[in-house]
């Protein structure tokens, strides 16, 4: 088990180039089983998460080679029996569920595990995989699923589920008929796999908006895709700089992806400047407070809440941060309270008073998000830290401590 131990109050400076994203891969990853010819996608980051999902490719039947961030899937389903170890490491294992079933599969699938942030539900992904004509059986640990041949129909989601939006696109490319998604989930990771599918010879319209409609074909092929910019890593290096007083450029970013990150940065009085494919943070002399609602896209997004709660923990004045979307998203308050934050939680609402400094101490990843967050605490804090839990960040932050160390931060893995 490794721990980062950071040596803290160093300026982050400089310019780094963003990942591709991992939530956008993920579900890029199950859709490549629909395909009948080899896909290819560029710039993949070697992450833990990626990583399971593509061994649980193999372990269906598929070819994967990946070099240099190319990745080559040749897509083949032996077996479809993926009760195994990983599935439970991973909340996008449930996607697989999707594209089996689309290829006319019987799957035995693990309960899908993931960040400890929540219930987790999958309720939605099985109500609209149902009204395709799945029939599906939740056992203790595992699901059974099995269908001829799926068939276009009409599902309201109760949530804009992220997850849920994509499974139900996955499985509906290859269905007889038209599929209507309503109260879709519309994050750019959705619009993204629907230009994947296209790309593959799928008829997906309407991504991006809280409808979207799927007319079935009957085959599809092969394609080469670049996934969109991680808008999650950009957005916690965006606060890195600006809790460290210094200036980082981004390249490789999509600012309409990260509009209301951007917005809070500017309330938080860090200058922003945004570039084409770039972004320019300043920081303050000292970060002013702001409150924040995490919400469904385009609201301020739940995976940014914990980094920016580091951010707001050395604000000058009180920030109000209302987590909306999963239940048990504060795992990293306790921490950072450890590390001389002002934080009190009152059930989904977090109140941060803001300190001057925040100094250096023993504390644990618990999850990746709240985990990220840790870590730049720890670089903007007096004194040493060790963070404990290093691989919940590693499923996240592909190459974190060679771009931190690069920007001036100090960094060890142990
Ligand atoms: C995805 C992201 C995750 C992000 C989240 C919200 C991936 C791999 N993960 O997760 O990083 O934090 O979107 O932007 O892309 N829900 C149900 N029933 C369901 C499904 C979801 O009640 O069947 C609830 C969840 O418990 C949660 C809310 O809906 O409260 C949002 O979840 P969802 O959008 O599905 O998140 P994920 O797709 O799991």
């Amino acid at each position: 088990m490794s721990k980062f131990v950071i040596e803290g109050a160093n300026k982050i400076s400089g310019s780094i180039k963003v990942h591709s994203s991992k939530n956008a891969i993920l579900p890029l990853l199950a859709a490549s089983l629909l395909s009948s010819d080899p896909i290819e996608i560029l710039d993949v980051p070697l992450l833990e998460d990626i990583k399971v999902l593509l061994q649980l490719l193999s372990h269906c039947g598929c070819d994967v080679k990946i070099e240099d961030g190319k990745l080559q899937i040749t897509p083949d389903i032996k077996n479809g029996d993926i009760n195994v170890d990983g599935v439970n490491k991973l909340r996008a294992s449930i996607l697989l569920l999707g594209s089996l079933l689309a290829r006319g599969k019987k799957v035995v699938l693990g309960m899908p595990g993931g960040c400890n942030i929540g219930t987790r539900p999958i309720d939605l992904h099985i109500k609209g995989l149902s009204q395709l004509g799945a029939e599906i059986k939740l056992n203790q640990g595992y699901i059974e699923a099995k269908v001829k041949k799926l068939k276009g129909a009409k599902v309201y989601l109760d949530f804009p589920s992220v997850g849920a939006t994509e499974n139900i696109m996955i499985a509906a490319v290859l269905a007889e008929g038209e599929t209507i998604i309503e109260n879709a989930a519309t994050e750019p990771e959705v619009v993204c796999l629907a230009n994947f599918l296209n790309s593959m010879g799928a008829k997906v319209m309407g991504a991006g908006t809280d409808t979207i409609r799927v007319l079935g074909v009957k085959k599809l092929f092969g394609c080469s895709f670049v996934p969109i910019p991680d808008r999650i890593e950009a957005g916690t290096y965006m606060a890195m700089a600006a809790m460290c007083g210094g200036e980082l450029e981004l390249t490789n970013v999509i600012c309409e992806h990260i509009r209301p990150i951007i917005a809070k940065f500017k309330e938080s009085g860090v200058k922003v400047y945004e570039g084409e494919n770039a972004v320019r943070v300043e920081a303050p002399d000292r970060i002013l407070a702001t409150d924040i609602k995490t919400l469904p896209y385009p609201g301020f997004p739940t995976d940014m809440q914990a980094p920016m709660m580091s951010m707001l923990s050395i604000a000058k004045g009180t920030s109000v941060i209302i987590e909306t979307i999963f239940e048990n998203r504060f795992l990293h308050v306790g921490e950072l309270v450890k590390m001389g934050a002002n934080i009190k939680v009152e059930g989904r609402v977090a109140v941060v008073e803001g300190v001057k400094k925040l100094k250096g101490a023993k504390v644990e990843a618990k999850d990746l998000r709240g985990g990220a967050a840790l870590v730049l605490a720890a670089l903007s804090a007096e004194g040493v830290s060790e963070v404990e839990g290093a691989f919940h960040i590693d499923r996240g932050y592909f190459e974190f401590e060679k771009n931190i160390t690069s920007l001036g931060g100090k960094i060890k893995r142990v």
